[in-house]
């Protein structure tokens, strides 16, 4: 069967001096041979997942014989219980089964959890292979292929065990969303919403227009909310990698998110969910703080709901959310830094008192 030719939408550069890298966001780009041939390296490990695999890896892997690579397979549990030690460890084991050198491609194909701990075992077999990223969900594509942060999780804290390192290219195949669960798309837009939310108000505003559009998987509108995401990823990576300031913005929502999705058990809520419902305490606490007006509160509620997330957070208790917030990366001298927002379209990195969190706390979840 004859499949659609590649169109791109738009190609943008992560610039980061000699590690520079494209984003090529496009459709069918799975299939685009003269793409494919422009990865590194003769050998190609696909890591992917067992949800995935059945619907892009034999595409994708002929593809890649057509541009001339040899494509080894390796196929993992699907979800973000299975981003630990034990699968980064089959991914070596399956490269050292196969000879693999250090001239093979590591080439994630699927959601965060395969590309951030594909990334991971790229930065650290025989100390670092070339990485490409071939993201599939929403949030894949509009934030975490973008930016070099890999890792896996630690029971007591989420992305704990990482690197920076950057892929050699992303590309980002539109066409791979159509089979996306609806309930995985509104925890991609979490992610796009935290971009027009934390640095551009026109942005959020678009969003706040064509959320139902979005929902309803019009590409034109997925193609510009893919891109400009990209965009603004792209340039906080080009002025902090390494997250010594500005980057830790890309955190809002994530310090109650990060909590959220390792005192409920990894899983539970997806880590979308859990971005989405962070934000909007992350807005009560800008308010109370006298950073945001509530009108701009009402309307990041109202957007967060209206991309089909929660907004009513679980009751972990007090103490247990503190404890959980504490293990956070950006904290330093064990106080807990906050993005919060000051005002829509601007973000500011901050500790706050403890009564403000508390009141936080206390509104923001179900009792
Ligand atoms: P995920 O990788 O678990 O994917 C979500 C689900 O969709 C999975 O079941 C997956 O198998 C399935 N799936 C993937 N592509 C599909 C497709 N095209 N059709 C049907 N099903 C498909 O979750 P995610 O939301 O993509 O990523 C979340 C992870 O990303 C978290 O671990 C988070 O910490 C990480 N993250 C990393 C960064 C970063 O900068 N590195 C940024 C944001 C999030
Ligand atoms: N998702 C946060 C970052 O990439 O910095």
């Amino acid at each position: 069967m004859s499949r659609p030719s590649a169109s791109i939408f738009a190609r943008l550069s992560v610039d980061l001096g000699e590690r520079s890298y494209p984003i090529i966001i496009g459709s069918d780009l799975l299939t685009d041979v003269e793409l494919l041939r422009s990865i590194p390296g003769k050998r190609v490990a696909v890591v992917t997942n067992t949800v995935v695999a059945p619907l892009y890896l034999e595409r994708l892997s002929a593809s890649l014989n057509a541009a001339g690579k040899q494509c080894i397979p390796i196929v993992l549990p699907d979800g973000e219980e299975e981003k630990n030690a034990d699968n980064l460890m089959a991914i070596f084991t399956a490269l050292l089964e196969q000879k693999c050198d250090r001239k093979t491609t590591l080439l994630a194909l699927g959601g965060g959890v395969i590309g951030d701990m594909t990334g991971f075992a790229a930065a650290t077999y025989m100390r670092g292979v070339p990485f490409v990223q071939v993201p599939t969900t929403l949030l894949a594509q509009v934030d975490s292929s973008v930016g070099g942060k890999t890792a896996i999780n630690h029971p007591l804290g989420k992305n704990m065990i990482g690197a920076f390192y950057q892929p050699q290219m992303v590309l980002a195949d539109t066409g791979t969303l159509a089979t996306l669960p609806d309930r995985e798309l509104s925890a991609g837009l979490a992610e796009v919403i935290k971009h027009g939310a934390i640095i551009d108000a026109v942005f959020f505003q678009w969003l706040e227009q064509n959320i139902q559009r979005l929902r309803a998987r019009d590409a034109g509108a997925l193609a510009h909310a893919i891109q400009r995401s990209c965009e603004i990823k792209a340039e906080v990576v080009r002025q902090d990698e390494r997250e010594s300031g500005l980057r830790a913005i890309l955190n809002f929502g994530h310090t109650f998110g990060h909590a959220i999705e390792a005192g409920l058990g990894y899983g539970e809520w997806l880590h979308g969910e859990a971005v989405g419902c962070g934000m909007t305490m992350a807005a009560d606490l800008s308010v109370r703080l006298g950073y945001l007006p509530v009108a701009e509160q009402t309307r990041l509620h109202s957007l967060v709901e209206a991309a089909g997330l929660p907004t009513l957070a679980p009751d972990l208790g007090e103490s247990r959310w503190l404890d959980l917030m504490e293990v956070d990366k950006k904290n330093e001298g064990g106080q807990i830094k906050f993005i919060l927002l000051k005002p829509l379209g601007t973000s500011v990195i901050t500790t706050v008192p403890t009564e403000l969190l508390s009141a936080t706390l206390n509104a923001c979840t179900r009792s």
